[in-house]
């Protein structure tokens, strides 16, 4: 089989990748996706490395099984923690949340970055971007009340409000005025952030892993021409897929297929 006809693994630990998949949908309309939601063990935030990556194991073999030519990690927790692991133990192209960041945001003298507290805690954030010398101060904030949140479907409100003032708290101190949605579940709450504070720049991600998985596809002659679909499948709950991820995509997301990841 022609390789380049294969289709493209994206995961998450619900419906935050769908994020991101977006993105890949309208850079890459010649792809075919499968999408999987790990909403049997959503938070991936609250979670060890050694549990991120027994899931993220378990994940890519049931990608390669389906076959495919590349592997999506449309979470910045796995991104940041597993991926540079499993890069190492499967033979099969990979991308995530963080190195697109890297490289294809613009220079600020000062960034602020909203996360998980596994990716806070990995300090790789903050690390990688600060190699690069484009910042000169990355102020993360670990955000735990909030893909608990969007998981229930609950985007907007009195208590996201109440969490997005106190997340903004520390950064407001500092004037940060770019932020950095270091989880792909938090562009749900973009319209939140913005109608409480209209002045902050915010920033996701998204775009430039669409265009970094364009780039590698190229390079390795695998850009597919016959797409349009995607596969949808959750190891849970499948509602927050079906409602949230219906509205953000703009249309229904009416087949999900559930599976047990092989742990
Ligand atoms: C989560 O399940 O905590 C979200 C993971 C992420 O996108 O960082």
């Amino acid at each position: 089989m022609d390789k380049a006809s294969l289709g493209i693994g994206i995961f998450d630990s619900g419906v935050g990748g769908v994020t991101v998949l977006k993105e890949l949908i309208n850079l890459l309309p010649g792809e075919n996706f499968y999408y999987l939601g790990d909403t049997a063990h959503v938070p991936y935030g609250s979670k060890s490395k050694e549990e991120l990556l027994i899931l993220g194991d378990a994940i890519i073999r049931f990608f390669l099984k389906l076959g495919v030519k590349m592997v999506v990690f449309a979470c910045n927790t796995s991104s940041a923690i597993t991926l540079p692991i499993l890069k190492e133990r499967y033979p099969v192209l990979m991308e995530g949340m963080l190195e697109p960041l890297r490289k294809n945001m613009p220079a600020k003298a000062k960034v602020g970055v909203l996360a998980t507290e596994a990716t806070v805690k990995s300090g790789l954030y903050q690390k990688k971007l600060m190699e690069t010398n484009k910042f000169q101060e990355v102020y993360m904030v670990a955000c735990p009340q909030y893909v608990p949140l969007i998981e229930k479907g609950i985007v907007s409100g009195k208590e996201v409000e109440e969490a997005t003032r106190e997340y903004f708290e520390p950064l407001l101190k500092e004037e940060v005025r770019d932020v950095v949605l270091g989880c792909t579940h938090y562009p749900f709450l973009t319209e939140t952030i913005q109608k409480l504070y209209p002045k902050i720049q915010v920033i996701d991600p998204a775009a430039y892993v669409a265009r970094e998985v364009y780039r590698k596809l190229k390079e390795n002659k695998l850009l597919g021409e016959n797409g349009g679909k995607v596969q949808f499948y959750v190891t849970g709950d499948e509602k927050s897929l079906k409602n949230l991820g219906s509205l953000y995509l703009g249309y229904n997301i009416d087949k999900v297929q559930k599976i047990d990841l092989e742990v």
